[in-house]
């Protein structure tokens, strides 16, 4: 989608459509809406007065002009209550107007700022927000298909201000905007491709083609590379496939990474999950889906992205462990025993908990960051946090305070919700194993799955404030929810992304 900010009054815009908006309960519209409902005498006040177009939030009106304004289409869409209104409702009212207008067939449409004037928000964010909303609402998972889709999307993006000084901050928004959309799509497309092609190979080479082009540091490691390091525990699972283990290592201000504060982002890359000898049953276990095991790695991939391309002023660093879980002659089995980067031990129980084993070695491998300030992974890591959370906010595990605040200020902020789960001393009992240090899932596993994972986790991690972030239940959409179409939602990026926005303005 191409996006422009453009002054003028919208009701003088060439567009296929225009988009203005309506707070619940306003029978005289201002501003943009009442210049569109001036230059129509007054048709929008008529649909208000008859009760066809009240401002409820979300809910589109469409008028059609018949030649009394360049655009042939109106749409009203409504922000709700104004004392319910902030960023996420200008996000959901951008989001369903622009699915309106794509499905009426616009291919140009223009919109306001949704809440730049009496919404109240700051400008920049407003902007940032309806340009998010919009792209991310447009998107469409790759197809390999030899015929094309007809697409029922918008292709450009005009937003439209009337007021001069109000120019710079819009442009400024959209731009963040647009990059932060184009960081989730990537990592969106990275999580549909399906596993025959997005292979750790793949996926690798995606990520340095992508840190040429945006001026980040990459490293990628080998098999040999992982094996010199120790991380005999990723390795493990990695052993089953004919396709290579890849650990990708990006990083953003490397150069000053001495006067920097450091922030590690970890994410799961299984980029597809059999379950291996634990092989999971055949439905609903292991669906075609579990492509999207390394939604993790993706989001991982495109926050660093973001970072280099908004010029975060913090020391970024994002590793991802890729493999995939699969059967062979030297895969993994039940009861192995193996040694990982730390030198700590673990047993397999089940192949099938093999995402908290990769993340075993690369948390080790963050510890090599000696100052960093904070580690977060991110995982689709249990069927479980789906069973306690339902599609409706990621688990958020931590001890430390502050870290748990800073990510749950930023998941307020974007929408991208968390919840925090327990990290009980408890269900470290659960996972004592009598052969090795630890052994890698309870059995049976039903119950506790959530914390056990995370307390697993925890076990390599040394050094750094931490925190794992389960995405399982959010890395796919079952149904469409606004910002989300079905499918691939790479759940997680704008948050990282905000994340690392107030690390940087707030500092440490
Ligand atoms: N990738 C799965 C978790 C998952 C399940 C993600 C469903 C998305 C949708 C993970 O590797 C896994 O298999 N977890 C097991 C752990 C168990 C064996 C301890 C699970 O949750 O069943
Ligand atoms: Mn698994
Ligand atoms: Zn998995």
């Amino acid at each position: 989608m191409d996006i422009s900010v453009e002054q003028g009054g919208i009701q003088q815009t060439a567009a296929d459509c225009v988009i203005v908006n309506l707070f619940e309960g306003v029978r005289k519209p201002a501003g943009a809406t009442g210049a569109v409902d001036k230059a129509l005498g007054g048709r929008i006040q008529e649909l208000i007065a008859l009760g066809d177009c009240q401002g409820e939030m979300g809910k589109t009106t469409l008028l059609h002009t018949f030649g009394a304004i360049p655009a042939p289409r109106v749409l009203v869409v409504g922000l709700g209550a104004r004392e319910d209104f902030d960023l996420q409702a200008a996000r959901n009212a951008a989001a369903r107007a622009i699915k309106k207008a794509g499905e009426i067939g616009c291919k140009r449409v223009a919109t306001i700022v949704h809440g730049g004037g009496i919404g109240g928000l700051d400008l920049e964010d407003a902007a940032q927000a309806v340009v998010e909303a919009s792209m991310l609402e447009s998107y469409r998972m790759p197809r390999q298909a030899s015929e094309e889709e007809p697409s029922k999307r918008v292709d450009e993006l005009l937003i439209v201000e009337f007021n001069p000084d109000h120019i710079p901050a819009i442009e400024r928004g959209a731009g963040r905007g647009r990059i932060i959309a184009e960081s989730v799509m990537m990592a969106r497309d990275l999580a549909a491709t399906p596993s025959n092609i997005a292979t750790p190979t793949f996926i690798a080479e995606a990520a340095r083609q992508m840190a040429n082009e945006v001026g980040l540091h990459c490293r990628i490691l080998e098999r040999e590379d992982m094996e010199a390091l120790g991380m005999n525990i990723l390795l493990a699972v990695a052993k089953g496939s004919d396709e290579p283990p890849k650990f990708v290592i990006l990083e953003h201000n490397r150069e000053r990474a001495d006067e920097l504060d450091t922030v590690v982002f970890v994410g799961k890359g299984v980029t597809f999950d059999t379950g291996g000898y634990s092989l999971k049953v055949a439905n609903p276990g292991m669906v075609w889906k579990m492509k999207y095991d390394m939604t993790g790695a993706a989001d991982v991939i495109a926050a660093l992205r973001a970072a280099a391309l908004l010029d975060t002023p913090l020391h970024v660093v994002g590793l991802a462990p890729l493999c995939e879980n699969m059967i062979s002659g030297r895969a993994q089995k039940p009861g192995d025993v193996y040694r990982g980067m730390t030198g700590k031990t673990m047993e397999v129980i089940s192949t099938d908990a093999e995402g908290r084993m990769i993340l075993a070695d690369a948390l080790a491998y963050a510890g090599q960051y000696e100052n960093a300030r904070a580690v977060i992974d991110l995982a689709t890591l249990t069927g479980a946090i789906s069973i306690a959370l339902g599609p409706k906010a990621a688990g958020l595990f931590t001890e430390d305070e502050a870290l748990r605040d800073r990510l749950l200020a930023a998941a307020e902020a974007t929408g991208e919700r968390l919840w925090p789960m327990p990290m009980y001393e408890e269900y470290m009992e659960d996972i004592k194993s009598d052969f090795a240090d630890v052994k890698n899932s309870t059995s049976p596993a039903k119950y506790q799955g959530v914390s056990t994972s995370a307390k697993f986790l925890q076990h390599f991690t040394e050094g750094y404030p931490w925190a794992h972030l389960d995405i399982a239940n959010m890395a796919w959409a079952q149904k469409a929810r606004p910002l989300y179409p079905k499918g691939a939602t790479a759940f997680g990026v704008r948050l990282l992304v905000q994340f690392l926005r107030d690390w940087g303005e707030q500092g440490a």
